[in-house]
């Protein structure tokens, strides 16, 4: 049963639903391809913007693109879904309280496009998501369109599947195209078709499987990072109470050929590694133990960096704490869920009396969630190490690299990146 035997001919038309930093880029490749494509994004400035041709977000080199396939007419942004051949869901999926999935928007973004579907349309899921979420969006289409079908026999077929996105911030004019793409249809037609329409704009490997292993393959990439760094981390606190150099012990371990083992840090944060492991635990509470575990001891890490510097603090009867980086990885600008924005947080609420310097050379202004602290200040690093005698390393920036290893002398200096190791 082949996509030529079905007649479901070229796809000249598709509609993506959820512009962020995900959705748009997919549709300004799509629309980069010839195809045809509306984006589609309830938030009414960010579609403005984006027909004139301007980045509702930063992305190096995506303006260009934005511009040029606004400019020829094949991409228009609408806050309306509108008919076409493939429909792409890139909505958000946080989760819940009880880490379950969120599933508001993929519902709000399924009831949206089911008045528009035609007998043959495909949707794919982009949204990271819990394995058996693909099938209960297409629950949700089925429900609104009863005279459609998921079965591939059908005349009235709607073809359905997962396609998870894995591209990195900040690299999304190269990954998009270049990255190899796992495609889980809910049947082997719904893959096909999907593969027709990533092939249009991908370079990469398409990977076919079903809906199911397409979601857990995405949530186990990064469950695998979540566990493997969890490790490094314990092994810091380990090495803490030996009075080991972990850096030194990971640096000797890791020259065994089969040993790769990750840097500690100050915890995991972003929207992905510290997010999605929960997705697996939700689905399988009982059987997943070590992703669970994994996840405590990265959340649990900021913690015992504020008890370090609280050591630190008091053995120095310090005023003042400089603490380097407060984004959630090296060398970007981006907070969410950075465990450092979070330890810098608690040091503003535990101590009021005394001064924050916070060094952050990629963000002009602290977040609000900072401001709301008078004792937090934003300065340049060597202003922060040379007025405190506490110094918390929370982000390995490059410009902190470089910093003289002098500066830090007669400092009480608590590392969590072995940046001077
Ligand atoms: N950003 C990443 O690095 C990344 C990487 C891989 C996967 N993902 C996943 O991709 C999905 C989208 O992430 P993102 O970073 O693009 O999110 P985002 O918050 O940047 O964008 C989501 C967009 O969807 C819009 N939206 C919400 N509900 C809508 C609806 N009912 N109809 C139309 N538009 C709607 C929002 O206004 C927003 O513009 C998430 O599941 C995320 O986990 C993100």
């Amino acid at each position: 049963m082949s996509i030529e035997e079905k007649q479901l001919g070229p796809i000249n038309k598709v509609c993506v639903v959820g512009l962020g930093y995900i959705g748009l880029p997919t549709a300004a490749f799509i629309a980069d391809s010839g195809i045809s494509v509306v984006g589609v994004d309830i938030n009414e400035r960010h579609v403005e913007k984006i027909n004139n041709g301007e980045m509702p977000f930063f992305e190096p080199g995506f303006e260009a693109l934005l511009k040029s396939v606004v400019a020829d007419g094949h991409l228009k942004a609408d806050t309306e879904v509108a008919e076409a051949d493939a429909f792409i869901v890139a909505v958000p999926t946080p989760f819940n309280d009880d880490y379950s999935v969120n599933m508001s928007y993929i519902e709000a973004a399924a009831k949206n496009i089911a008045p528009v579907l035609r007998p043959g349309a495909l949707v794919v899921l982009e949204s990271t998501s819990p394995p058996g979420t693909t099938e209960k969006m297409a629950e949700i289409l089925l429900a609104e369109r009863p005279d459609l079908s998921t079965d591939p026999e059908s005349a009235n077929r709607l073809l359905v599947a997962h396609c998870p996105e894995r591209v990195l911030p900040g690299k999304i004019m190269e990954e998009m195209a270049a990255n190899d793409r796992v495609i889980g249809g809910l049947n082997p037609l719904s893959t096909d078709r999907a593969k027709q329409l990533y092939s249009s704009f991908c370079n990469g490997e398409m990977l076919l499987t079903n809906a199911t292993t397409a979601e857990m393959a995405k949530l186990t990439e990064n469950s695998f990072r979540d566990v493997n760094i969890a490790f490094a981390n314990e092994l810091s606190i380990i090495s803490d109470k030996l009075g080991i150099d972990v850096w030194e012990l990971i640096e000797l371990a890791n020259h065994h050929p089969r040993v790769n083992i990750l840097n500690p840090g100050p915890g995991v944060g972003g929207h992905c590694i510290a997010v999605d492991p929960w997705f697996i635990v939700s689905s399988a509470q009982e059987e997943a133990k070590l992703i669970r575990t994994a996840r405590e001891v990265n959340d649990g890490k900021p913690a015992y960096v504020i008890a370090k510097i609280t050591e630190a603090v008091e053995a120095e009867g310090a005023d003042s704490i400089a603490a380097l980086g407060i984004a959630f990885k090296p060398d970007i600008d981006d907070l969410r869920e950075s465990p450092a924005l979070s330890i810098v947080q608690q040091m503003a609420e535990k101590w009021p009396e005394k001064n924050i310097l916070v060094a952050e050379p990629n963000v002009n202004e602290l977040p609000e969630s900072l401001t709301a602290y008078q004792n937090v200040q934003l300065v340049d690093a060597s202003h922060a190490i040379s007025s405190s005698p506490v110094v918390a390393v929370l982000v390995d920036h490059t410009p902190f690299k470089s910093l003289e290893k002098s500066v830090l002398e007669g400092k009480n200096v608590v590392d969590t990146r072995g940046m001077w190791s």
